[in-house]
């Protein structure tokens, strides 16, 4: 039995973007149509569109929406092609952690270097492109999900961290396919789902569209989870991905490497859920991932209010952290699960 889920997150519609506002998930759920390039830089970078599969769609159809604003200004093809492909470069920055945002980039900035069209043609083969890999998505999460199922439990209570579901991608998710595919055949597994502070991913966002989809989800802090773990009330763990380096290292959620040293602690299986797309070949090891430096504002405040009272506190707020691949039980692909050593799995993966 597929599992059906209710939820797109973003997709492409004749000449702007529609997708799922994520700043107020979950007191309410509605689209927005983001119409220009700026807008889309705006909306990834203040994460109304989150989740590394999603930023890169995202980045997508920003491309175009810069192409469309372009295309009104620019006397030539020459001087569109040009300020297009700078435009995208720029698209790049909005956030610099989640490797799917260049990587989606990158796949329109292929399509602007290798068309023969006009403006108008450019313009149309990029809306071809940005919903291939809309639909791409969506098919490689049911692959990465039936691939995941295999290792789950019978019965099993899994872990995840942040949101790694279908509002982090354009539909099923990664960590969440997983889940979902294991509950079309085993509707007795459950999900723990960590808070995630700062920005509460998963309170707000996990919980939000497993309950959607009638999957048991229960909600704990992210300092419970050693708690249950030592009480034997954790099978598993899955979690998503934002970069992947070539030896296994992996960037997820601030928080996520807390949780893969609590498993290692209590022998519990790990799993990484990422497409091919969340692997940076280019680097050796978690060591080059850039880590995104987010806004005290996210520390200090909760929608708004104040939840600290001592005024002008020293803040950090990284947005990501590294788990080192020591303690990846498996990195659960569109190409089956790899296994330690990553840097032959991985290698193979892309041959
Ligand atoms: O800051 P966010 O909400 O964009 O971070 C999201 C995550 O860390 C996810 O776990 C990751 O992008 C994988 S999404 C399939």
């Amino acid at each position: 039995m597929e599992f059906k889920s209710k939820i797109k997150t973003i997709e492409w519609v004749d000449t702007y973007s529609k997708m799922v506002d994520q700043t107020v998930v979950p007191y309410e759920y509605k689209f927005v149509n983001i119409t220009t390039g700026d807008e889309m830089f705006d909306a990834i970078r203040n994460m109304i569109v989150r989740g590394a599969p999603a930023i890169g769609i995202a980045g997508a159809h920003g491309v175009i929406l810069y192409a469309q604003t372009l295309k009104e200004k620019c006397s030539s093809r020459e001087e569109f092609v040009s300020a297009l492909l700078e435009k995208a470069e720029y698209m790049k920055t909005s956030r610099p952690t989640a490797v799917n945002l260049m990587w989606a980039v990158d796949k329109q900035i292929e399509v602007i270097k290798n068309s023969k069209s006009d403006i108008k043609g450019i313009i149309e083969e990029l809306k071809v492109n940005a919903v291939k890999l809309e639909n791409e998505d969506i098919e490689i999460n049911k692959k990465i999900g039936d691939f995941g199922a295999e290792v789950v439990p019978k019965g099993a209570t899994i872990l995840t961290h942040c949101n790694a579901g279908a509002l982090a991608t354009v539909g099923y998710g990664t960590a969440l396919g997983v889940v979902r595919s294991a509950y079309a055949k085993d509707n007795t597994i459950q999900v723990f789902a960590d808070e995630t502070r700062p920005r509460q991913q998963g309170a707000r966002i996990t919980t939000f569209e497993l309950a959607m989809d009638g999957i048991p989800v229960t909600l704990i802090t992210d300092g419970m989870c050693s708690y249950f773990m030592k009480k034997g009330m954790i099978d598993m763990v899955v979690v998503g991905a934002d970069r992947i380096a070539a030896n296994g290292d992996t960037a997820n959620k601030i928080g996520t490497y807390t949780v893969a040293i609590a498993a290692k602690y209590h022998n519990i299986p790990f799993y990484i859920a990422a497409p091919l797309s969340t692997i940076d070949t280019s680097i050796k090891s978690g060591e080059e991932i850039p880590i995104e430096e987010r806004s005290r504002e996210e520390v200090t405040h909760i929608n708004g209010k104040a939840i600290c009272a001592l005024e002008g506190v020293n803040i950090i707020n990284p947005g990501f952290d590294v788990t080192p691949h020591e303690l990846i039980t498996g990195i659960i692909t569109e190409k089956g699960i790899l296994r330690p050593d990553y840097n032959k799995s991985i290698a193979e993966a892309f041959c």
